[in-house]
């Protein structure tokens, strides 16, 4: 890198730097202020409070607590309509055609969906009460939820944070765990292929969003197949977010936390990667969505066939790791930490899911992310 080249970085990391600290102040309002009175918390007028955790460690946890939010506000929907409705996960009364539709991939797909949505919740909660007992604030992201969401028979009428109905699924995660040749950290460019081209393009509905999306049978089959290739893109994004950031953490009881909940984000990510195989279980007819034609979902082990899509080859196919110089390991990836929470909140936002959000929201996600992704270990 030459000298000019450096000198304009800089610069541009001041402004950066100018800039977030006036979005701080005005998103100061969006973070719920615990374990301080507000007046000292709001004295400090550009960082959150890290209390007595180092503020890499409070960066990454606040934004882990802000993805399990997230989580858990996509998770409730499904959850609302497609899952087990109960003192556990209590909302929404069920939708018969969209659950019964789910339940092609696997009968016992309401006892899943209700098992990651309680798991989510769990785990920003649990992650808010520790900043909380560190004296660092939380977050909380309530006045975000304006977004409209399934007006279908089952769902709750409540705003939300995250759009099902518009999302365009990122399916290369399929793929990805059955290359043997390529790891994302180490082919940067390599496009995996997608295992369902027609939900990588458009925008698609994953939850029926009115009575109307229930029929014709193919229809509603196809937004419960959409459902379980986003479950695995959302799970997968999990899988790789916690073992990346966890490199940049400093306190070993942080790490306990991270090295704890992180797998069980693989664990529901190896379930719905087993689902997604099953999307199709008529081995010689693709299911085409009538009222998308574009939207196809093949008998992935017919067409295109071959090990990339062998619907059983759920475990993670070993691949290269760190170098090519070492023999090939069977791993999660990517895990690579530069922009690893940025990276994922651009999965999430290319995903669709924020469609309709605001640019506040944006801002805050944006801000809470850079935060994290700064973080650096310290001895
Ligand atoms: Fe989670």
């Amino acid at each position: 890198m030459n000298d000019s080249m450096n000198g304009s970085k800089s610069a541009n990391r001041r402004s950066l730097i100018k800039n977030r600290a006036n979005r701080r102040s005005f998103i100061k309002k969006g973070l719920t202020v615990a374990g301080a009175t507000s007046a000292a918390a709001f004295a400090k007028d550009r960082e959150e409070d890290s209390g007595r955790l180092k503020n890499g460690d409070a960066a990454i946890l606040r934004f882990l607590a802000a993805a399990e939010i997230i989580e858990s506000d996509l998770w409730i929907q499904y959850n609302e309509l497609g899952g087990v409705q109960d003192t556990e996960v209590p909302g929404g009364s069920g939708s018969k055609a969209y659950t019964d539709a789910l339940k092609n991939l696997d009968g016992d797909m309401d006892q899943y969906i209700h098992d990651n949505t309680e798991d989510e919740i769990s785990h920003f909660t649990f992650i808010n009460a520790y900043l909380a007992s560190k004296g660092a604030d939380t977050v909380n992201l309530d006045r975000f939820r304006v977004l409209q969401g399934s007006r279908a028979t089952g769902a709750e009428s409540i705003g939300r944070l995250t759009n099902l109905m518009q999302l365009t699924v990122d399916t290369s995660w399929y793929t990805r765990y059955r290359s043997r040749a390529e790891n994302p950290d180490l082919d940067p460019d390599f496009a995996f292929p997608q295992a369902i081209p027609g939900l990588a393009t458009g925008q698609h509905p994953a939850i029926p969003r009115t009575d109307d999306d229930l029929s014709p049978q193919d229809h509603i089959q196809a937004i419960a197949n959409t459902a379980g290739f986003h479950f695995g893109f959302i799970e997968q994004g999990g899988t790789s977010l916690y073992p990346s950031l966890a490199q940049h953490v400093s306190n070993l009881e942080v790490l306990r936390i991270l090295l704890s909940i992180g797998p069980t984000e693989t664990a529901h990510f190896q379930t719905w990667h087993d689902k997604a195989g099953n999307a199709v279980n008529d081995p010689l007819a693709p299911l085409t969505d009538p009222n998308d034609p574009t939207l196809v979902f093949p008998n992935l082990n017919i067409s295109p066939g071959g090990e990339d899509f062998q619907t059983n080859l759920i475990m993670p196919e070993p691949c290269p790791f760190l170098s090519r110089k070492f023999p090939a390991c069977s791993i999660i990836r990517p895990t690579a930490t530069q922009g690893a929470a940025m990276g994922a909140l651009q999965a999430l936002t290319h995903d669709g899911l924020f469609r309709g959000q605001s640019k506040e929201f944006f801002e805050l996600l944006r801000d809470l992310a850079e935060d994290a992704d700064e973080a650096k270990r310290e001895g």
